[in-house]
C-alpha cells in the first residue's frame, strides 16, 4: 500500500482524500505559521497519551490566542474517528490548529473560522541501528520562535528556528540539533528533549526554560522514579553535555533514543549506556500499562 493511501487526512471534521486535502492561501497557517499543533502515535492501534496531548493543544492555542472552535472532547473523538479510518498498525497523527483566514492584515483579530486539520500517517521510528549505536547530534547556539515571549513552552507550528538547526546539524552529519541558548543553556532538541546522566543522576532543563515540556519526557521523568533513578530537573550546559556519562534525546516518534557523540565528543564509553536502557525499557511497560 503506498504511503498516500495510507493516509487519512480531516479537515474540520470532514475525512477528505489526502490529494484533495487543501487550505486556504489566506489562512494564516500558511502565511505566518500562525497555527498551534501536537504529533501523537498510536501503539496496537489506539493513541498513547492521548488526553495529555489534548491539553497541550488546547494550552498551545490559548497562549496564542486562538479559540479552538469545538469543545476538547468533539475534537478528541475526531481524532479517535481518523485514526480508527487508517488502516496502518503503527500512525503518527499530526493535530494542527490554524488561526484560520480573513483579510491580509497582520492584526490576530481579523482572522476568523479556525481550521482543524488532523493527518494520520504510517509512523516512520529510527532505524533498530540507531538505537543500538546511539546517534551524534550537534549543539546548535539558536533561539526558537517563542523564546522569551508569552507563548514560550506552546507547540506552534513555525519550526523555522528548529528546521534550520536541524539542517546545520544534518550538514556535519548528526541527527539531532541540540537547541543551545544566548547565555549558554543547553534547552532541548529541534524536535525532541533532551537528558543526561551524571554520576548516575539523571538530569533534563525545567519546563521554566521556555523548552516544550515533552509528554515523553513526564512518562521518562516518571519511569526513571519507578526505577529509583535519582532526577535532577536543572539547567544544563555544554559542558554537562560534554561531560556526561550518557545522553539521550525523547519524543513521541522515537521513544528514548540515545545519544552517544555531541559535536565532536564521544559521550561516556561510547556505547549506550544502562540507565538509557533501563529507561527506555521501564518507558515501554509505562506504555503498555497504559493501554491495558
Ligand atoms: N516534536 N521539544 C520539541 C521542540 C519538539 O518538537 C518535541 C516533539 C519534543 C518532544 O515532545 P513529545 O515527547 O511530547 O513528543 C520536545 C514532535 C514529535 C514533532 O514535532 O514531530
Amino acid at each position: 500500500m503506498s504511503s498516500a493511501e495510507s493516509t487519512v487526512v480531516m479537515i474540520d471534521g470532514r475525512i477528505v482524500s489526502p490529494d484533495k486535502a487543501v487550505v486556504s492561501v489566506f489562512d494564516r497557517g500558511f502565511l505566518y505559521g500562525d497555527s498551534v499543533y501536537e504529533v501523537m502515535r498510536t501503539y496496537e492501534g489506539s493513541v498513547f497519551a492521548l488526553r495529555e496531548h489534548m491539553d497541550r493543544l488546547y494550552r498551545s492555542a490559548r497562549s496564542i490566542h486562538i479559540q479552538v472552535p469545538i469543545p476538547m472532547d468533539q475534537f478528541t473523538d475526531e481524532v479517535c474517528e481518523a485514526v480508527e479510518a487508517s488502516t496502518n498498525p503503527s500512525r503518527v497523527v499530526r493535530v494542527h490548529v490554524s488561526r484560520g483566514s480573513g483579510p491580509m492584515d497582520f492584526d490576530t483579530g481579523m482572522a476568523q473560522n479556525p481550521v482543524r486539520v488532523i493527518v494520520v500517517s504510517p509512523l516512520r521510528p529510527p532505524s533498530e541501528e540507531d538505537y543500538q549505536r546511539g546517534i551524534g547530534v550537534a549543539l546548535v547556539r539558536t533561539e526558537r520562535t517563542v523564546d522569551n515571549t508569552e507563548a514560550a513552552g506552546a507547540k506552534v507550528a513555525n519550526y523555522l528556528v528548529s528546521l534550520l538547526a536541524l539542517r546545520q546539524a544534518h550538514l556535519v552529519g548528526a541527527k539531532e540539533a541540540i537547541i543551545v541558548d544566548g547565555r549558554g543553556r543547553v534547552l532541548e532538541g529541534a524536535t525532541s528533549n533532551v537528558f543526561a546522566v551524571s554520576h548516575r543522576v539523571l538530569l533534563t532543563p525545567p519546563d521554566t526554560e521556555g523548552i516544550l515540556p515533552g509528554i515523553t519526557r513526564s512518562y521518562l521523568l516518571r519511569a526513571a522514579e519507578s526505577l529509583r533513578v535519582p532526577v535532577r530537573v536543572t539547567t544544563l550546559t555544554r559542558g554537562d553535555l560534554l561531560t556526561a556519562e550518557e545522553v539521550f534525546i525523547s519524543s513521541t516518534s522515537r521513544e528514548v533514543l540515545p545519544v552517544t557523540r555531541v559535536d565532536e565528543s564521544v559521550v561516556g564509553t561510547g556505547e549506550v549506556g544502562p540507565i538509557s536502557r533501563a529507561i527506555h525499557e521501564e518507558f515501554r511497560r509505562l506504555v503498555q500499562e497504559n493501554q491495558d
